[in-house]
């Protein structure tokens, strides 16, 4: 080794030794001729000193130090001269005294300096991932990341469950996304799509008698990018034989306990609440709710139909809602200003028509500019039914079912944001189950799995999918932690004639079915156990034990919004002579 300790090693029991660290220069202060180097690893900070004690050409070199060179010092470890002692750090009692100085590399003027407050914005960071890499901060959150695997490896392992790698070049496995393509050069014309996720595969190891599988799976998905999403990311993919829903989760209850201890500190009551699908639509408009604040949606439906407000009747008479929510204490807060902003909110980005409002004055009356088309008893029922108390204030929306938990919902998280109805590192998990089997699609008008299309219905629905599949109800379970889907999964269909009868709801035709799933038909027929299994969004799971806000921040090499990577230019064109020898031609 190049070294002794690491910049982070140091302590007053090393005083009077001789050592040699190595680290990149973080910061440098000339003190009346005495040079003070902070050297930065990894690890931590260890001041070193430049004496002219030590010798004029020693110094001059020093001196010569700028951020983000690589260094090797070789010094004697000292105590901190009274009163200069950082307790703050955790070498913060000690110093190097150098004797001899080999600068390993000399750094240009970085772009930014990784320890500096005022940092660029993130495209910079990213071109100079090298760079951003090397803050603490994300130091600490990569190594945050390599101790939850490590956690959920052990775990995994502790219960039997086999670590079994699937193929990145595959067929193509429907999650509702769109596939990256890999062109196929020994057979030119076919292209293998990288997993969306290992689903089939670990179905087939289930059939294959391996009874627990895991792997941290690598996922390809084309799709429309957000900070929660990346066009490859990591789930923590399982599968298990011979369960049912209630198995699987309880083995991810273990798991989140597991988690929530070693890095939280904290115990959580098992088993996780649950709730249907259905509920966290009534009570919170979405099917990934957070749970850290209630604020919860009430209907005022019935109440609607007997206003005089042509907006409610129109909405209750027409089929549709009407429902709201209660900003405690908020009234003050939104002023009309605010609340037109909040209209806006609603209306342009989650389609509703209209944001209804009232304040709730000091005897509990209701004032707004609509309060007129209502009548005192009516007004009163409202108020009743939300809970109002004076102060608070009332926000409602009438329109269809959809829209009005897409607008309450959204405007419950950025409410919540605003009045700061939750501590930061408040964690809570819960599942939500029971999720319709379909959706419709909008494109063609027809249905589409709501998970995937290997999930089993209940089995008191499975008679439903030839009558009423809008009714059927699928063994499908999320994890949501902070109103964030964690995770999913799903019980599986292990018998090919269901199989192929929810194909063909979902419009996939014989022959279609028999092209690309063929093998799972087939295998379904040679001994398939009862199986199921879930898959969590390890950078999701990352980014929320770390407090953070984008899963770019808990990935070594993201892409940006556009799927770049800006460090390497990824995507970029290829050589013709690549192209030619894939039978490919781009336009220019
Ligand atoms: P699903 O599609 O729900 O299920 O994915 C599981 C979890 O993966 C995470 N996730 C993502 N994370 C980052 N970027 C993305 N683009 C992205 N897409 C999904 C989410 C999600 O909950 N095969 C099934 C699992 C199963 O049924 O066992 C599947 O992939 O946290």
């Amino acid at each position: 080794m190049l070294r002794t300790h690491t910049c982070g090693e140091l302590r007053a029991e090393h005083e009077g030794q001789t050592v040699t660290v190595c680290g990149w220069v973080d910061t440098y202060r000339d003190h009346s001729g005495v040079l003070f180097v902070d050297l930065r690893d990894r690890y931590g900070k260890t001041q070193v000193v430049f004496a002219p004690e030590a010798g004029g050409e020693l110094l001059a070199a020093a001196k010569l130090l700028r951020g983000e060179d690589v260094v090797a010092v070789t010094g004697t470890v000292a105590g901190r001269p009274e009163g200069t002692v950082n307790p703050k750090l955790p070498t913060g009692a000690i110093e190097v005294r150098a004797g001899q100085l080999a600068v390993l590399n000399k750094s240009r003027t970085p772009p930014f300096h990784p320890t500096s407050k005022d940092l660029p914005g993130e495209d910079i960071r990213l071109k100079h991932r090298y760079l951003d890499l090397r803050r603490p901060a994300m130091q600490q959150t990569l190594l945050l990341r390599h101790r939850i695997v490590k956690v959920m490896r052990d775990y995994f392992d502790e219960l039997g469950f086999l670590d079994v790698e699937t193929p990145m070049l595959g067929r193509s496995t429907p999650e509702g996304a769109r596939d990256y393509l890999v062109p196929s050069r020994v057979q030119p014309g076919t292209f293998y799509a990288l997993p969306q996720s290992p689903q089939l595969y670990k179905q087939i190891l289930m059939i294959a008698g391996y009874d627990r599988y895991v792997q941290i799976a690598r996922c390809f998905r084309d799709e429309d990018l957000r900070a929660d999403r990346q066009p490859e990311f990591t789930q923590l993919d399982l599968e298990m034989s011979f369960v049912e829903a209630d198995d699987v989760m309880g083995v991810i209850d273990g798991l989140m306990a597991r988690l929530a201890k070693e890095f939280l500190g904290r115990e959580i009551a098992l088993p996780l609440p649950r709730m249907t699908y259905d509920e966290a639509m009534e009570r919170f408009g979405h099917d990934a709710p957070d749970l850290r604040f209630g604020m919860e949606i009430v209907d005022l439906t019935d109440l609607a139909r007997e206003a005089n407000f042509q907006v409610f009747r129109n909405a209750a008479e027409g089929g549709g809602r009407v429902r709201g929510i209660n900003a405690k204490g908020a009234a003050d807060r939104y002023s009309r200003k605010l609340i037109d902003e909040l209209t806006r909110f609603v209306c342009e980005d989650f389609g509703a028509r209209g944001l209804a409002w009232f304040k709730v004055g000091a005897e509990g009356k209701l004032a707004s500019p609509i309060a007129k088309n209502f009548s005192d008893d009516s007004l009163a029922r409202i108020a009743g039914r939300m809970e109002a108390e004076p102060g608070d204030l009332l926000l409602m929306v009438a329109d269809r079912f959809d829209v009005t938990c897409k607008a309450l919902h959204a405007l419950r998280k950025r409410l919540a944001a605003e009045l700061k109805l939750y501590e930061p590192g408040v964690m809570h998990f819960s599942w939500v189950v029971e999720f319709p089997m379909f959706e419709r699609d909008d494109e063609t008008g027809g249905w589409a799995a709501m998970h995937h299309p290997f999930t089993a219905p209940r089995p008191q629905d499975a008679e439903r999918l030839g009558t009423a599949p809008q009714q059927c109800r699928a063994q499908a379970y999320d994890l949501v932690i902070n109103g964030v889907e964690a995770g999913g999964g799903t019980i599986r269909i292990h018998d090919s004639t269901l199989q192929s009868q929810v194909f063909g709801l979902l419009g996939i035709d014989e022959t279609t079915a028999r092209d690309r799933f063929g093998f799972l038909l087939d295998a379904l027929q040679y001994g398939a156990p009862p199986h199921g299994g879930i898959a969590l969004g390890l950078d999701r799971v990352v980014t929320l034990f770390g407090g953070g806000e984008s899963i770019r921040d808990v990935i070594a090499f993201p892409k940006t919004q556009r799927a770049t990577d800006m460090m390497t230019g990824a995507p970029g064109p290829v050589d013709p002579r690549q192209l030619k020898e894939l039978g490919l031609s781009v336009p220019r």
